[in-house]
């Protein structure tokens, strides 16, 4: 069977990693998807994102990266998919978390949530705490991949 895991990836880390690499040792395959989204201005294009991705999980057999527009819920209607992957790093993330998955569920009833909960060293970890730690020159190398952290020492460079 097929997850999903949809995000904004900007940039993926090591805790989206874990969750990955985690989720393809129990699904037959995962679909990686990075939402395109216009009401927000991210560090890195939509291109970048997706290669950023495509080489941090090229080892792993199973897993595909795509691109999405619009509602979760019609792409995965259009991938015929109906388990959305999401992770779960503190209580903090619960609120959002279940509102985002009431409101796929009320908009296709086929569409189920399942959450993992983050491994202990990935609780504090998040995309734009990777993003301000960079913009400052701060060590990043045990929070993002190793492609990933040359792509951001070249941004603020
Ligand atoms: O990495 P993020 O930013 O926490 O991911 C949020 C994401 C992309 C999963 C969520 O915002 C989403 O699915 N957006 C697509 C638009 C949509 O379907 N919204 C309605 C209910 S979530």
């Amino acid at each position: 069977m097929n997850i999903i895991y949809p995000g904004s990836f900007d940039p993926v880390t090591n805790g989206h990693l874990d969750l990955i690499k985690r989720a393809s040792e129990f699904f037959g395959s995962v679909t990686v998807a990075i939402l395109n989204n216009p009401n927000k201005t991210p560090l890195f294009s939509l291109e970048e994102r997706k290669e950023l991705l495509e080489l941090s999980t090229k080892d792993l057999l199973n897993v595909t990266v795509d691109t999405f527009s619009g509602l979760l819920v019609d792409y995965m209607d259009e991938i015929e998919t109906y388990i959305v992957l999401r992770g779960l790093r503190a209580v903090s993330d619960y609120e959002n978390e279940m509102r985002n998955a009431l409101a796929n569920n009320s908009l296709d009833n086929r569409v189920e949530t399942l959450f993992m909960v983050s491994k202990t060293e990935y609780t504090f970890l998040s995309s734009s705490l990777v993003k301000e730690i960079a913009s400052y020159n701060g060590k990043i190398d045990n929070l993002v991949p190793k492609a990933v952290e040359i792509a951001l020492k070249n941004k603020y460079r």
